[in-house]
């Protein structure tokens, strides 16, 4: 075995037990331990400080002792631990599926990319000599999940839903807010609920037919998807997907959604060719099947306003930016002067992506001094003005009024403040503000019995910077 095999050993049996690849710090770790590097060496390659990759280091050896159900794995033993491993104990690397302790992890397999022997199909199919499901995932298309801090309260809802049979979850948020990475960390908390998990990217915006052809084919272990018979056809109503949702309970997450919405329309209209996704939504909500839908997403879906509430099996979690937990991504950044953090989250609402850009920026720029980079009267944006441009360039003519008009109130205003500036009918209005609010754009404040709207500094300092 070499480091290429061990690592791809490592990452299947981490997935396997977590849920998650290796990210590319503990990929680092492995390498060292196998060339025999110090921590203090791999911690100044990979610019992170050494007590950190220390502690990094010790929860993954941690976890391979666990998963390998081997005494105390550790720096100094990993390397001969893996060379002295017994292929016939488990099935290593080479099939891409690793299987311990009644737990199958196809993870690898993907029907786009392989298709199993057809003797292999119907095993597929079949569970472990013991009672234990076995659990079928696909997370090929998704990221690397990376350093995680809090949000519990987030996955605990999430997990109550889905646990109390909601079908459909959407998750919404702006970019860079963390729902890809929150579901990856949902994934290992639920996945024995289920016998099926897939992860799908809308980076390429698949339309309904070819989504619903890669499903079904991976519900069917790879085997080509057969037409539907005309009795299939009418207990499905034109979703042969749903036959398998109901005799499986399946998983399947669907990211970055908005890719198949409309640019310069309200949030939620469906681009031309895609608008078979409102029905398809809609169905998965309200026929009776065992599975679940998780959506992530910028916008929210027109349907999903009207079919969600609190006894219903569609909900929605409008995911908001961390608290005081995002302070580790400042310690592990190594900024100076933790009294000045607070007020930096707050600056950038706690979102995790904003953060790394600005905590990057800090100790380039000012050697990790956060009062230094305050000491500016306006607010640096950086890199974060081209992932603002991306979701500000969605907007209708009058949505990118309104938060105009917004952005030059010194404070939160009614709506019918915001219609004073402007020469908008007042139902484009409610429109516009109904469809910023489901992009999450704009933040609402409540006053005693009223409700008044601003921006957020980041959006303010945005629109500033376009005059
Ligand atoms: N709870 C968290 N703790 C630490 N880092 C986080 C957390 N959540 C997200 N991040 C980090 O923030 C970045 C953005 O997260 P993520 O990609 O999940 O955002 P997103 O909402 O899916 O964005 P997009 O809509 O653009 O896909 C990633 O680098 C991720 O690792
Ligand atoms: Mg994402």
């Amino acid at each position: 075995m070499d480091i290429e095999e061990a690592l791809k050993f490592t990452d299947n049996l981490a997935l396997t037990t977590t849920g998650k690849h290796l990210d590319s710090l503990q990929k680092a770790i492995l390498r060292g331990a196998w060339d025999n590097q110090k921590y203090k060496e791999i911690a100044q390659e990979h610019h992170r400080s050494e007590k950190y990759v220390k502690e990094v280091g010790f929860k993954l050896w941690k976890l391979l002792s666990v998963a390998l159900g081997e005494e105390q794995v550790s720096k100094a033993n990993f390397r001969a631990k893996l060379e002295n491993l017994q292929v016939s104990n488990l099935s290593l690397v080479g099939n891409g599926c690793i299987h311990i302790r009644n737990i199958s992890a196809d993870t690898f397999y993907s029907p786009k990319v392989s298709q199993p022997a057809p003797q292999d199909k119907d095993k597929f199919h079949e569970k472990t000599s013991n009672s234990e499901p076995k659990i079928h995932l696909d997370l090929s298309d998704a990221p690397e999940p990376n350093l995680f801090y809090n949000r519990t309260s987030e996955l605990s809802t999430l997990e109550n839903w889905i646990s109390s049979r909601t079908r459909l979850v959407t998750i919404l948020g702006l970019s860079g807010i963390g729902k890809t990475a929150l579901t990856l960390q949902l994934i290992p908390q639920i996945q024995h609920e289920f016998d099926r998990i897939i992860y799908r990217s809308f980076r390429n915006s698949p339309p309904l037919a070819s989504l619903q052809t890669d499903l079904i084919q991976f519900c069917r272990g790879g085997a080509p998807v057969p037409a539907p018979s005309p009795e299939e056809r009418a207990t499905t109503g034109g979703l042969p997907l749903l036959e398998y949702l109901r005799s499986h309970r399946c998983l399947i997450v669907l990211d970055d959604i908005q890719t198949i919405f409309s640019s310069q329309q309200l949030a939620g209209h469906y681009q031309p060719g895609y608008e078979n996704y409102g029905t398809f939504f809609k169905q998965i909500a309200e026929s009776s099947h065992n599975s679940c839908l998780i959506l992530l997403s910028w916008e929210k879906p027109r349907e999903i306003a009207a079919l969600e509430g609190e006894n219903r099996p569609c909900k929605s979690l409008q995911l908001n930016g961390l608290g005081t937990e995002a302070q580790e991504i400042f310690r592990e950044k190594g900024l100076a002067e933790p009294e000045k953090w607070s007020e930096l989250i707050d600056l950038y609402r706690g979102n995790p992506l904003w953060l790394n850009i600005i905590a990057t920026l800090i100790q380039d720029l000012f050697g990790g001094s956060v009062s230094e980079f305050l000491s500016y009267d306006t607010l640096f944006l950086g890199d974060l003005e081209s992932l603002l441009e991306q979701q500000c360039d969605r907007l209708t003519e009058p949505e990118k009024q309104v938060i105009s008009s917004l952005a030059s109130e010194a404070a939160p205003v009614e709506i019918s403040k915001i219609s004073a500036h402007l020469e908008l009918s007042p139902s484009a209005l409610l429109q516009a503000v109904q469809s910023l609010g489901r992009r999450l754009l704009i933040e609402k404040v409540k006053q005693g019995q009223k409700t008044l709207f601003t921006l957020q500094p980041v959006l303010i300092e945005y629109l500033k910077n376009q005059h």
